[in-house]
């Protein structure tokens, strides 16, 4: 089935000029990159984005971290994207994700782990409405 899904590249990812690799990963496998924004994020977009997360111990050096530098959000489409993405990227912990996954071979710890993907087709939905609601 054809799905859209939302990803963000971190600030590492933009800090260490993994940009285009990641990019890369994503069209080699087939996805399309329907539209593409760099943008800062600020508190709100940061509370809606990661609104599961809000009052957890780590969501202020989430918030941190997101606020550091600007972001690109991707909204990405492809068969089973949503799926897709989640294999490409690998574990949310650097360390648990598999070598050939993007957070395995580029990532070292939870913070810094390049990238963020929607879950599942809810969070799909949701995440892409926060920054390209022309496409809901
Ligand atoms: S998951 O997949 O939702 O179960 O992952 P979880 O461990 O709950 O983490 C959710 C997101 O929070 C980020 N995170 C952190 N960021 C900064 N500092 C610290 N200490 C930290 N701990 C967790 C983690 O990278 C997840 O971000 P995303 O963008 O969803 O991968």
């Amino acid at each position: 089935m054809i799905e859209k899904t939302l990803v963000m590249l971190k600030p590492d990812t933009i800090k260490r000029k993994l940009m285009g690799e990641i990019i890369s990963r994503l069209e080699k496998k087939g996805l399309d990159i329907i539209a593409m924004r760099m943008i800062q994020m600020d508190e709100g977009l940061v509370s809606s984005l990661y609104e599961e997360h809000l009052g957890r111990d780590y969501f202020q050096p989430l918030k941190e971290f997101i606020m550091s530098l600007p972001v690109v959000v991707c909204a990405v489409q492809g068969e089973n994207a949503i799926l897709s993405v989640r294999k490409l990227i690998g574990a949310t912990n650097p360390q648990d994700a598999a070598p050939g996954t993007i957070r395995g071979d580029y990532g070292a710890i939870t913070r810094c782990n390049l990238v963020h993907a929607s879950d599942k087709p809810e969070t799909a939905v949701r995440e892409l409405g926060i920054f390209f609601p022309e496409l809901i």
